[in-house]
């Protein structure tokens, strides 16, 4: 590194340092300081804070005299933790999982030992308080098909209203650069209209879940203080004669906690299976060689997949196309961004999004995701760490583009033809689950994103591209010297390499009608166990044909309103007559059944 280059590192380091540093502040002062009040018995219990579980919540909260309780096993940020720009500080924090796969056979062999990393958010609001904020719908016929025909068409677009109108307030990016306006021109130069709300094909600047500029999530509608235990991690299902009674969670001792109506999983495409497989739900061949007894046997766990994608930091430029770290970070535009909303703070990273077919069809195959920045922006001090970028790559690749200004056109399969696996690795709740998305294990999805590059090798060559000075990065991918640049053999050898998770994990809990094939039926009720729910991610059977967020939320929206309705509100009889704190339930003061 030059000196110049190694100052710009020393510094991005000091300022990631003490965000860090905050960070940790912020997690142990909810930690220790936290009071929290709850009682042992609910009428419905959720185990998660994501975007599912705390719309669930905030339903249930403000349409219904129900009790209940969600248990979020991370802990609470702070309002600098919603500001956009910061996202991707989160990534590899306190707030993150520190998930990732295990090492890929086809995929991934530009990161440390062959493993993608798989982000996902540990903290009140889930994984939507670390991701990129896009809204999209996708394409609603496959959600019709998700449910058998039981919806039509319109009902899922009636949620899909709802909870555009209630849910998330929505926004169009306010902040964005010179590059998202070119992105645009050349795509329309390629025949590409500008998008709308019908995902066909064409190219839009993002819609954004944001309220004044702040990052939004589900859990932002309701006062979550009252109604979420942050910090608890749900370790296990108490089930008995195959109805669910509640859950142990570990706070900091075992506690159990009872459901009267419900236990509602939505903790995520990877914890809720390990949830479930902890629990003796899933696959008898696994929990047989765990020594969990089963439960229920379930395809628990199978039918894993992701929007796998490519191509970081292969668009480069001679003159930057974003606001730098530094100037960001500056009073005025905190000013800008906690006064009026605006300004560099509010950017999402990803700028443009774009449905393409890469095979001269109607319906997308890919879809690419802009970012005005590459992960050499800020010279290997966090982002190189996050997705864990070997070094051998990083030495021979990207840190020969210090003098450049690198650029991210990403772009991912909509339908992925690999799909994998989320399997516990022993009865112990605090350890990963081994999470093996076999990434392009089917041929057609290298090819499919061979074909994505070769797409945005089109791109490039528009003249609105041109006039702002985009060009390919034209230094060979370290392990794949040999093929002659940009040769499809060269291109195969590049994908396997960065090979890229969008996070989009889906389909663990597979929403179905046939117990053999999936974990949930059509009301979100996990086969052969009464009481027991999951909504979240990993019901979703396929992957829609977009960022996935906003068909989790309709998920959500489907489930909550169906259970309004379906149970008949009624009070209970509490066994504490009165509230007790946890230190009390320790204690058995009020003793835990
Ligand atoms: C980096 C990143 C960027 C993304 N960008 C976008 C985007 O721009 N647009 C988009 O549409 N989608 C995006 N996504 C995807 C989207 O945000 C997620 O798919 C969605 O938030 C998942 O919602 P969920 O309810 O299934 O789970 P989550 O939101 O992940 O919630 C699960 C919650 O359960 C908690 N939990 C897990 N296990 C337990 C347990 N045992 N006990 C207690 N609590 C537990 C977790 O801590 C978490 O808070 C992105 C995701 C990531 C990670
Ligand atoms: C909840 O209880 C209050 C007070 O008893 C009552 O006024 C209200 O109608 C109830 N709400 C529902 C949805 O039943
Ligand atoms: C949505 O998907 C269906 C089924 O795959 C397809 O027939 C339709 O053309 C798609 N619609 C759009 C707008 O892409
Ligand atoms: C399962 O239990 C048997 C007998 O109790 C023991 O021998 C074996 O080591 C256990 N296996 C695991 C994976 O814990
Ligand atoms: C794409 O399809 C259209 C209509 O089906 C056809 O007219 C056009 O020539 C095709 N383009 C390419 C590049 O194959
Ligand atoms: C217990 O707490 C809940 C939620 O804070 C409250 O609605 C309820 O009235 C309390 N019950 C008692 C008996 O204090």
């Amino acid at each position: 590194m030059s000196p110049l280059h190694l100052l710009q590192f020393f510094l991005c380091s000091v300022c990631i340092h003490m965000f860090s540093i905050f960070t940790y502040l912020v997690y142990y002062y909810d930690l220790f300081t936290s009071s929290h009040e709850a009682q042992e018995k609910y009428d419905f219990i959720i185990v998660g804070s994501g975007t599912a579980g705390s719309l669930i919540a905030d339903r249930l909260l403000k349409e219904t005299n129900y009790t209940f309780i969600v248990l979020e096993a991370g802990g609470k940020g702070h309002p600098f933790h919603d500001i956009p720009a910061f996202g991707p500080l989160l990534h590899r924090s306190v707030f993150d999982w520190h998930y990732e796969t295990v090492p890929q056979e086809n995929a991934c062999f530009a990161m440390e030992n062959s493993k993608c990393k798989q982000t996902q958010g540990k903290i009140l609001g889930g994984s939507s308080k670390l991701n990129n904020m896009i809204h999209v719908r996708g394409n609603v016929s496959h959600y019709v098909d998700w449910f058998h025909g039981k919806y039509t068409k319109e009902y899922i677009e009636e949620h899909f209203n709802y909870i555009e109108s209630n849910i998330y307030p929505l926004r169009n990016i306010q902040y964005d650069s010179q590059l998202s306006d070119a992105v645009l021109d050349a795509a329309k130069q390629l025949g590409f209209n500008e998008l709308n709300h019908q995902n066909s094909l064409g190219f839009q600047k993002s819609l954004l879940t944001q309220n004044q500029g702040k990052r939004w999530t589900t859990s932002d509608n309701f006062d979550t203080s009252k109604y979420v235990l942050t910090n608890a991690l749900v370790e296990k299902l108490i089930i008995k004669n195959n109805k669910c009674l509640g859950v142990q969670i570990n706070y900091p001792k075992k506690v159990k906690l009872f459901a009267e109506k419900a236990v509602i999983i939505s903790a995520g495409t990877f914890n809720s299976p390990k949830l479930l497989q902890l629990s003796g739900i899933g696959p008898a061949e696994l929990l047989k060689s765990l020594n969990i007894s089963v439960v229920k046997e379930l395809p628990v766990g199978k039918n894993l997949q992701d929007h796998v994608g490519t191509g970081l930091d292969l668009v480069l430029f001679d003159t930057s196309q974003s606001v730098g770290m530094f100037d960001m970070m500056n009073f005025f535009n905190l000013y800008k961004y906690f006064v009026n909303g605006v300004g560099p703070l509010t950017t999402p990273g990803c700028e443009v999004v774009g449905f393409v077919s890469t095979k001269n069809e109607t319906i997308p195959n890919i879809q690419f995701m802009v970012l005005p920045v590459g992960i050499t922006a800020d010279r290997g001090s966090h982002l190189r760490k996050s997705l864990g970028i070997a070094d051998f790559v990083w030495d021979n690749y990207f840190s020969k583009l210090f003098e450049k200004y690198t650029t991210t056109f990403f772009p991912l399969i909509l339908h992925p033809k690999s799909i994998g696996e989320v399997k516990i690795k022993s009865q112990d709740p605090n350890l990963p689950p081994l999470i093996d998305p076999k990434y392009l294990s089917h041929p057609e999805d290298l090819k499919t994103l061979v074909d994505g590059i070769k797409m945005l090798t089109k791109l490039l060559e528009t003249d609105a591209m041109k006039t702002i000075g985009a060009h390919l990065n034209k230094n060979h991918f370290p392990g794949c010297e040999e093929y002659d640049l940009f040769s499809d053999l060269y291109l195969e050898c590049y994908v396997k390499h960065l090979t890229l998770s969008s996070y989009h994990p889906i389909g663990t809990c597979s929403m179905g009608t046939d117990a053999s094939q999936s974990v949930v039926d059509l009301t979100f009720a996990v086969f052969g166990i009464d009481n027991l729910y999951v909504v979240d991610g990993s019901v979703l059977p396929t992957l829609p044909s977009g960022n996935i967020n906003a068909a989790i939320a309709m998920m959500a929206n489907i489930f909550i309103e169906n259970t309004i309705n379906q149970f008949n509100l009624k009070t209970n009889q509490h066994m504490c007559s009165r509230n007790i704190s946890f230190e009390e339930l320790f204690l058995n003061v009020c003793p835990v059944r």
